[in-house]
């Protein structure tokens, strides 16, 4: 019962990237701070200066106020430290893991407010691309909206709901879930659309893209509609699921969705890159 990234345990038949011998039962391990090379922080710095300059006007205000929690980008963060002011703001704690884990494994360390994020980070040579999730996407990507009360919950919450999924076996269409709000959410504000996405925010191409890219593909938040769409991990995202509030999002998914799953199993899937008609805005006649 494997999903598909980024709760994956490795991709196709490769297996995944990183040192799983010094891993510990629940698949986190040491962080090993002084093991990283110059060469490795600045490259951490590079990719953290070329992010942070496109943020204003492209990201949500709540990731742009909080990314000053990841410290001065001259290192890569210490874990420990980012997990104490994590920890006095929400509960949250930040822990290192070798590389992708198995889903159940992913979903306790979330039920238990623990996020965890790749030790290693990608070579110079990705630094435009790399195909798993490394330091950089997690830290940058993922940890800034864990200081915010209300997503912090929704994580947890997730976490919680993939550990009941597993044993629906409906961790297919949970994942679907997962990668249009965690990874790829955009956020209405009176600015007009903004990335929250981690798989957004820590892309510098696909942060101007999502956001700017012409309508209609930026469709309202459905969850039923989410949970019955593919999606492709290989290319940018053709359309992007829009919600109003980080409360609406923990809303519309706090109901039990055991009878979600069932109801989803009976209707059509919906291809990557689709905009339903009654989602098209109306076309302004010349
Ligand atoms: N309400 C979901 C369930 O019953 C749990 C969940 C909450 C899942 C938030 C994802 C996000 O399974």
């Amino acid at each position: 019962n494997q999903g598909v990234a980024p709760v994956t345990y490795g991709q196709g038949d490769r297996p995944p990237r990183g040192d799983y011998a010094r891993a510990r039962a629940d698949y986190t391990c040491e962080q090993d701070w002084a093991a990283y090379s110059e060469a490795e922080h600045a490259l951490y710095r590079r990719l953290y200066e070329r992010q942070a300059a496109q943020l204003p006007g492209l990201a949500c205000e709540e990731f742009i106020e909080a990314v000053q929690h990841l410290g001065a980008p001259e290192q890569i963060p210490r874990f420990d430290s980012l997990s104490e002011q994590l920890h006095r703001t929400t509960g949250w704690e930040v822990v290192a893991v070798p590389g992708l884990i198995p889903e159940e494994a992913f979903f306790k360390l979330l039920s238990q407010r623990r996020f965890p994020v790749t030790q290693w980070i990608r070579r110079p040579d990705e630094f435009d691309y790399v195909v798993e999730p490394d330091l950089f996407h997690d830290l940058f990507g993922h940890v800034p909206l864990l200081f915010n009360p209300v997503f912090a919950d929704y994580m947890q919450a997730y976490g919680a709901g993939g550990l009941k999924a597993s044993g629906l076996n409906a961790c297919e269409l949970l994942a679907r879930l997962y990668w249009y709000t965690v990874e790829f959410g955009l956020i209405a504000t009176p600015q007009g659309v903004r990335a929250y996405g981690a798989g957004i925010l820590s892309s510098a191409g696909e942060l101007p893209h999502s956001v700017r890219v012409a309508q209609p593909k930026h469709v309202p938040f459905d969850l039923l509609r989410v949970m019955r769409t593919r999606y492709k991990i290989d290319a940018y995202q053709e359309t992007y699921f829009v919600i109003d509030s980080f409360q609406q999002l923990f809303e519309a998914t706090a109901p039990d969705f055991a009878p979600l799953y069932e109801q989803v199993r009976g209707l059509p899937e919906i291809e990557a890159g689709v905009v339903l008609p009654h989602e098209a805005p109306p076309r302004v006649l010349a």
